[in-house]
């Protein structure tokens, strides 16, 4: 007697769609970049695959599509952490428009390694006397033999086209690397980040994005705004929406809301909002949701409770409340979630979207 199998259904181990394996997976994803990484007792970092990185000038970020969320995060980090950094698009990035020289570190975020736009840019920068860092999810891709140095995120194999596991992967490795150029990490700051995986764990056991994806499945669009780490968990919110769902999504810094994007805010375009902390940047992002709220838009706010945003939302998606990097990881989380939960409800091809590739090896 034979038992007839799908190897395609193995691999996706009782799930649905890679997709949604692949965001379950995050917690072990995200310890296995961490093992090793964090010297508590110390109060360190050491991460063993740059060891001989010595680097103190400015910081350039190369990359395309999620990769560059990616990088517009680990920007915002590196700055954070005193150290002059931007994040390109690689696609526009070229010798001619940006200034890099020999006291430039050129770091090319890749899951891949294969993304042509981001080898190019890489190879103008070494052209240019920079140094060059991939940080990349597969060992031995042209990004890590080409550059001068490559640190690995560790996420283990992603299959489904729209990146998910290795989004958080990056931005918690970049948030590794800020602390390695940057200078020393507090003890509190070790400590968040240690503690992100069992919080993501905590979002995927208690997320309601299935109930938020069945009361907006029809909606004419999406939109998704942030500030500062919640800026780039915006951009991805709405990209992971409109790959999957083939519906529009965009997503904004939440302070440009007034200046055009408001124009499209009716009662069919769910705005989504992430909200931390009760900082000022808390604070002026309720004020764009109330702004939203007038304009008889719906809102779902991506929230840890701290502030009274829950008061102005119609919808809220919890996460534990962390420190302002765990709570980017988080949210993103959730948005992820909702983009899969809407996908599947309209009956999409998640794990391979229309006209979509995995890694794209041509400018
Ligand atoms: C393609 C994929 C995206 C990915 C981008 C960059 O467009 O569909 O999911 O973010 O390439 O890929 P990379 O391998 O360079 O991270």
């Amino acid at each position: 007697e034979t038992v007839s199998w799908d190897a395609d259904d193995v691999g996706k181990g009782g799930y649905d769609h890679y997709m949604l394996k692949e965001i379950r997976e995050q917690p072990t994803a995200l310890r296995q970049c961490l093992r090793g990484r964090i010297d508590e007792l110390d109060g360190t970092v050491a991460l063993e695959d740059i060891a001989d990185l010595d680097h103190s000038g400015p910081v350039q970020f190369v990359a395309c599509g999620t990769s560059y969320h990616a990088a517009l995060f680990g920007a915002e980090r590196l700055r954070a952490a005193g150290v002059s950094a931007q994040a390109f698009l690689a696609s526009e990035y070229t010798r001619e428009r940006v200034p890099v020289d020999s006291d430039t570190l050129v770091v090319g975020v890749t899951q891949s390694g294969e993304t042509a736009d981001t080898l190019r840019a890489l190879r103008a920068a070494d052209g240019a006397g920079a140094t060059t860092l991939a940080v990349t999810n597969t060992v031995a891709s042209s990004a890590a033999r080409e550059c001068d140095h490559a640190l690995y995120i560790r996420a283990g194999p992603e299959i489904g086209v729209a990146a998910t596991k290795t989004f958080a992967s990056q931005q918690l490795a970049l948030a590794l690397l800020a602390f390695e150029l940057g200078g020393e990490a507090t003890r509190a700051e070790l400590e968040a980040i240690r503690d992100v995986p069992g919080h993501v764990q905590t979002v995927l056991e208690t997320t309601t994005a299935t109930e938020i994806a069945e009361a907006y499945v029809d909606a004419d669009a999406y939109f998704f705004v942030g500030r500062g780490y919640h800026y780039p968990v915006a951009l991805e919110g709405a990209l992971k929406m409109k790959e999957i769902t083939y519906k529009h999504a965009e997503g904004f810094a939440a302070g440009e809301l007034k200046h055009g994007p408001l124009a499209l805010v009716s009662e069919n375009t769910p705005v989504f909002a992430v909200v931390t902390g009760d900082d000022e940047a808390a604070r002026k992002t309720i004020g764009n949701v109330k702004e939203v709220e007038a304009r008889d838009a719906p809102v779902v706010a991506i929230t840890d409770g701290v502030s009274d945003v829950a008061r102005y939302a119609d919808h809220v998606l919890e996460i534990p409340a962390v420190d302002d990097l765990g709570a980017s990881v988080l949210a993103n989380v959730q948005l992820q979630l909702v983009a899969y939960r809407v996908a599947n409800q309209l009956g999409r091809s998640i794990d391979k979207p229309r006209h979509l590739a995995k890694s794209v090896t041509v400018e």
